[in-house]
């Protein structure tokens, strides 16, 4: 009986709590304060460069003439331009889409998926008889930078509703799962070693990894999204890539931007 009782106990404890994405939040902030006890937590939406003071420097200097400019301003057109039914993507948004960044990805009930806001913006075009737009491309590059400048400033406010809880669950083990070659996680590079170098690069934390897209970077030579982002990141450890939003890295943005709730919005960026 005290056998029977003691492994009780032994498995109670070891049973998987249910998923609280506040709670992990919460030890997420926790661990990048203890981690950089000198650095505030809003300041990690630069990511590395919140992190070397040379690197920063630099990097202010580029963005004295901000290489996504051009995006955003060719975004603005083509958000107001109107679809061949005279409706615009204005018409699928709450308030018309302009300043409401900071709510995407949300988990939608009724389809019982994550929606990032790249396809809400497909998923508009098909509700008024558009082709979707290649996630990829340059088109969906300009919309989402006009879209993410105009949410400069706000807060992420992520909410995961109990019908949500699965697929941020799915998001949270993609992230702390090993892959590879290298056989790393997210979480290895970012987290345990955030701060660290890997090679020239220093570790950016992942408590600022989505405040800041799409992203131009120097080394795409054009802007680009927080998935673009995963591909390269799954494939320098051997793994392979997924597609742009595939449901496991609609997932992985999920968690991660949940992860971000609180952090202020500072997109479009630039990056190496
Ligand atoms: C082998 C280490 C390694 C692993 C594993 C890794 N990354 Fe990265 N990641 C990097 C490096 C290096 C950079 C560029 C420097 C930086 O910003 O951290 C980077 C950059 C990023 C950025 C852009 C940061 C910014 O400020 O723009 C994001 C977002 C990101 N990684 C997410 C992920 C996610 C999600 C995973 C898991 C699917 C992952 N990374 C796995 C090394 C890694």
């Amino acid at each position: 009986m005290k056998i029977l009782v003691a492994l009780l106990v032994v498995f109670s404890v070891t049973l998987p709590a249910l998923a609280d994405p506040e709670a992990d939040r919460l030890a997420f902030a926790e661990f990048y304060l203890s981690r950089f006890p000198s650095i505030e937590l809003q300041a990690h939406k630069d990511g590395a460069y919140a992190l070397d003071q040379a690197k920063r420097e630099q990097w202010l200097e580029m963005e004295d003439f901000p290489p996504y400019e051009i995006a955003v301003d060719e975004g603005e057109l083509l958000y107001a331009r109107a679809f061949d039914n005279g409706e615009s993507y204005a018409a699928c948004f709450d308030q018309g889409g302009l300043g409401i960044k900071q709510n995407y990805p949300y988990f939608d009930i009724e389809r019982s998926e994550v929606i990032t806001l790249e396809m809400a913006l497909n998923l508009c075009r098909e509700k008024h008889g558009e082709a979707p737009l290649d996630y990829a491309g340059e088109l969906m590059g300009n919309l989402t930078a006009y879209m993410a400048y105009t949410s400069r400033g706000n807060k992420f406010a992520i909410t995961v509703p109990p019908e949500g809880l699965s697929a941020y669950e799915a998001g949270k083990q993609f992230f702390y799962e090993r892959r590879g070659q290298l056989n790393f996680a997210c979480s290895s590079c970012h987290l345990q070693s955030a701060g660290g170098m890997l090679r020239a690069e220093i570790l950016s934390a992942s408590i600022g990894h989505a405040t800041h897209w799409p992203t131009y970077r120097f080394k795409w030579e054009q802007i680009g999204g927080l998935h673009k982002r995963f591909i390269e990141c799954n494939e320098q450890v051997g793994a392979e890539g997924l597609a742009q939003q595939s449901p496991a890295y609609r997932n992985l943005e999920y968690f991660l931007t949940y992860m971000n709730n609180g952090m202020t919005l500072n997109g479009p960026a630039s990056r190496k």
